[in-house]
C-alpha cells in the first residue's frame, strides 16, 4: 500500500488553546491510519519572527513537543520532531524564496495582521514565514495537511510554489491539499464571542488553555459573555451562546439540534456548566499526560531524536533532488 504523507506544524508560543486544539491538534492525532506517514513538527523557526527570549523559547519547544504526544500524536507511527533540528527546512526555504513573488506575499492576511500587531519589528522573516512554510510542507511530500482556517491562505502560497517549481524543473513535489475540520472551525473568545479565541488576549478569562486545571476553565466558562435574551437558541444575534452550544457539541458529539434539545427551557448557568463539563472531560487527560511526559526528559530527547531522524532521511531526499535539478548540486555526476 502506498502511503500518503501528512505534515503539520505549530508553534511553540506558550499557551495553546482550546482554538488551536479544535481547529488542528485534535485532528492530528486522528489522521495516523495506516494508510497514512504523519510528519508533526514544532515550527520553532517560525516562532523567531516575534522576538523571543533564549531560554523561555527552548523550554517552550519541549513544552509544545509534550503536549504534542499528550494529544495523542503516537512516536510509533509517526515523526515528532522540531522544525530547527532539520536543517533542511531552512535550505528548502531559500530556494523557494526565489520562486515566490513579493506581490503574492504581500496579499498574505497573515502578515498584513501580524505586522500591524508588531509594528517595531516587521521583519524580513515575517515576511516570507509562508515561504518556509511552503518548504515544511515541500520537503516531506506531503498530500495532506492538517491546519485551523486562518492557515489556509499559506497552503495555498505551498501549492502554488509548488506547481509554478514543478512547471520549471520538472515533477518535484507532490501538490498538497489543506485539510481543515468542518465541524468547530472557530471557537470564539468567551469575552467577546465576536472575536476569535487568542492566547494573545490580554484578558485571560477569554480563552481557555488546554493545560487549565478543571476549576480554571468552569470558572471561565462560568463568566462567558452572552446576552439578556433568556432563551437557549442558535442564531447569529446570540454569538455568545452559539459559541457554547458549538463547543459543547464539538466536545461531546452531539449536534447543535440535539443540544437545543437537551438545553430546552433552561437556564444559561446550565449550559455553562455542562460545556464546562465537557470540556474538562476530554482535557483532563491531556494535563495530566502532558505532565507526566514534561517530567520525563529522557524519554521526550529519544522521542524528538528519533523523530529528527525519520524526518531527516525524507528531507534529504527533497532537497538533494531540488539541488540536481536546480543546478545548486550534482556538479560532477
Ligand atoms: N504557521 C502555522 C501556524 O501558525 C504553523 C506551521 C508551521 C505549519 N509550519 C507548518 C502548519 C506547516 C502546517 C504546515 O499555525
Amino acid at each position: 500500500m502506498e502511503k500518503k504523507n501528512v505534515l503539520s506544524g505549530i508553534q511553540p508560543s506558550g499557551i495553546i488553546t482550546l482554538g488551536n486544539y479544535v481547529g488542528a491538534l485534535r485532528n492530528w492525532a486522528k489522521l495516523q491510519t495506516d494508510d497514512r506517514f504523519c510528519f508533526y513538527c514544532v515550527a520553532n523557526l517560525h516562532a523567531m519572527t516575534v522576538r523571543q527570549d533564549p531560554e523561555v523559547f527552548r523550554q517552550r519547544t519541549i513544552e509544545a513537543a509534550a503536549l504534542l504526544l499528550a494529544c495523542g500524536i503516537d512516536p510509533k507511527r509517526s515523526a515528532l520532531f522540531i522544525q530547527s533540528s532539520v536543517h533542511e527546512h531552512a535550505e528548502l526555504s531559500w530556494v523557494l524564496n526565489c520562486s515566490t513573488y513579493m506581490g503574492e506575499l504581500n496579499r498574505m492576511t497573515q502578515f498584513k495582521d501580524k505586522s500591524a500587531k508588531h509594528a517595531d519589528n516587521i521583519n524580513a522573516g515575517l515576511f516570507t514565514y509562508p515561504v518556509l512554510m511552503a518548504a515544511d510542507i515541500l520537503l516531506y511530500q506531503a498530500s495532506y495537511v492538517p491546519v485551523g482556517h486562518d492557515q489556509k491562505q499559506h497552503v495555498e502560497i505551498a501549492r502554488d510554489i509548488a506547481e509554478r517549481f514543478n512547471k520549471l524543473y520538472g515533477e518535484t513535489f507532490v501538490i498538497p491539499e489543506p485539510f481543515i475540520p468542518k465541524v468547530g472551525g472557530r471557537i470564539m473568545s468567551l469575552q467577546d464571542p465576536t472575536k476569535k479565541m487568542s492566547k494573545s488576549d490580554p484578558n485571560p478569562s477569554s480563552f481557555i488553555a488546554i493545560t487549565d486545571e478543571p476549576n480554571v476553565i468552569l470558572k471561565k466558562f462560568k463568566r462567558a459573555v452572552t446576552d439578556s435574551e433568556a432563551r437557549i437558541a442558535y442564531n447569529e444575534n446570540q454569538p455568545g451562546i452559539a459559541n457554547l452550544l458549538s463547543i459543547y457539541s464539538i466536545f461531546t458529539g452531539k449536534t447543535i439540534e440535539e443540544a437545543l434539545e437537551i438545553f430546552d427551557g433552561m437556564g444559561y448557568g446550565q449550559l455553562k456548566v455542562a460545556t464546562a463539563e465537557a470540556v474538562i472531560e476530554e482535557l483532563t487527560p491531556i494535563r495530566e499526560e502532558y505532565n507526566r511526559i514534561l517530567a520525563d526528559r529522557v524519554y521526550l530527547e529519544g522521542v524528538l531524536n528519533e523523530g529528527a531522524r525519520q524526518a531527516a532521511a525524507v528531507a534529504e531526499k527533497t532537497l538533494h533532488n531540488v539541488y540536481a535539478k536546480t543546478g545548486l548540486g550534482s556538479f560532477f555526476a
